[in-house]
């Protein structure tokens, strides 16, 4: 028998089902996407995404929709029918195909007793049009407990933080400094017909005006560039790094500051970068080959410091923690399905273990930068004031920048539909003997 691939509703819903159960999209895409063929993979990836940036509102007027939920081991037709409404409510799709089709995928997933339910349910969605959304859950499209979080956290901000990660980030760009400068490579992106434009705050940074795949990059492949956001390319503004420095990276992958480090300044004594997951590690040395640049990795957990060592302190040290990555949201949308509020608190432990353990591997009159991609304080100020109770000794450095808002600790980005993601940056230094 001939083999016959799943249409492209049936994969998606195949992905949205595993997402549910706990992986990440680029976890459980990349696979998907080698079962279509290539024409059909920027549809995939759209749908996915975009079904996943919209799962709270589509979720609410599927419940209402459907009298009762379906039965477990037809989950999977739930996300059918959330990927066809995402398909009705947010893109350009032919309502007819959209119907006909998800029909075929139903059938094609194995669940013909369903047919009836899903096309019932779809022609009554297309008649009626979106329902009013039921909560703010569904209106912002974030679970319930991320909206609360976020109102109580930011009073003022929270519905421009829900809206912002509702929106389609841009594609940044940090130019490698040691090959161009921001002007030259704005006049290649412009001779190759890219429209771009410099970032406000990151002094390597360009913004595409639309996003373009890498490989239209002028001399991508050659390290001329990296694909980074504006927030994320700051830590190099903070970490004043000086000819002969020895510097830590100490939560590195997939290397995007390892390399920024690497960049801004050539004379580095050696940049040290460290990664717990040996899945992620192997991303690193892709980036540093790419861009032709050279850092020791090493596998471990940064703070086992036995683990890994060598006793030498370091002059800077970057420590970018694992977090609940809500400032990013609008990039990685799985995280409102995968995120819960239960992820916090242990979150904060692990970040304020790995800040104790850096401390102690900090030169004397050295300094180390603390970020996270989170909006919430429980992750980024309140983590620094706790570990300011313990270490009295710990100078926390003023930032009067033009970028962020004033925490007291550090400065807090939000983000901006515009511009960059959101992030947090504390510095702190270390008492010269
Ligand atoms: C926010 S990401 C780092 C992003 C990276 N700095 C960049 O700019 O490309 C956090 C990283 O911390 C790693 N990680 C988590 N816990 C760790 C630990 N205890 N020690 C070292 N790395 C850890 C995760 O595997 C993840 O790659």
């Amino acid at each position: 028998m001939a083999y016959q691939p799943l249409p492209f509703r049936a994969v998606a819903a195949n992905v949205l089902l595993a997402v549910e159960q706990g992986q990440s999209l680029s976890q459980c895409l990349p696979p998907a996407l080698n079962q279509l063929a290539p024409e059909q993979r920027p549809q995939l990836q759209a749908i996915c995404y975009g079904t996943c940036r919209w799962f709270h509102r589509l979720d609410d007027e599927l419940r209402q929709r459907l009298k009762k939920p379906l039965r477990k081991p037809d989950r999977v037709i739930h996300h059918l029918m959330l990927v066809a409404l995402f398909q009705l409510r947010y893109s350009e799709q032919a309502t007819y195909a959209v119907l006909n089709e998800t029909v075929e995928a139903c059938r094609a997933l194995d669940k013909p007793h369903l047919t009836g339910l899903v096309n019932g349910v779809l022609r009554a969605a297309e008649r009626e049009g979106a329902p009013e959304p039921r909560d703010d859950s569904s209106r912002f499209s974030h679970p319930a407990w991320m909206v609360e979080k976020l109102r109580h956290n930011w009073p003022d901000h929270w519905e421009a933080i829900l809206d912002a990660n509702n929106q389609q980030a841009p594609m940044t760009l940090r130019v490698n400094a040691l090959r161009f400068t921001r002007d030259d490579y704005l006049n290649h992106l412009q001779e190759a017909g890219i429209r771009a434009r410099p970032t406000r705050f990151a002094p390597n940074g360009i913004q595409l005006e639309s996003p373009v795949p890498v490989d239209r990059l002028p001399w991508f492949a050659d390290g001329a560039v990296s694909v980074q956001d504006e927030a994320a390319q700051l830590c190099t503004t903070l970490l004043d790094l000086q000819p002969g420095h020895r510097v830590l990276d100490a939560c590195a992958a997939p290397g995007g500051k390892t390399c920024a480090i690497l960049e801004t300044c050539g004379e580095l004594a050696e940049v040290v970068a460290i990664d717990e997951s040996a899945e992620r590690l192997p991303r690193v040395q892709e980036n540093l080959d790419r861009l032709d640049l050279h850092a020791t990795l090493k596998q471990a957990d940064a703070a086992n410091i036995d683990q890994w060592w060598d006793g030498q302190a370091f002059d800077r040290i970057l420590l970018d923690v694992p977090c609940s990555a809500t400032g990013v949201v609008r990039r990685h949308p799985d995280i409102k399905l995968l995120r819960r509020e239960s992820d916090i608190v242990p979150l904060a432990s692990i970040q304020l273990g790995l800040l104790d353990a850096m401390w102690a591997i900090l030169k004397p009159g050295g300094r180390l930068v603390y970020a996270t991609c989170s909006v919430f304080p429980q992750e980024n100020h309140r983590i620094i004031q706790r570990f300011l109770k313990q270490q009295d000794q710990a100078l926390l450095l003023n930032l009067d920048k033009d970028w962020g808002q004033d925490m007291q600790t550090g400065r807090q980005l939000l983000p901006d539909p515009d511009s960059h993601d959101g992030f947090f940056y504390a510095v702190l230094e270390k008492p010269a003997p």
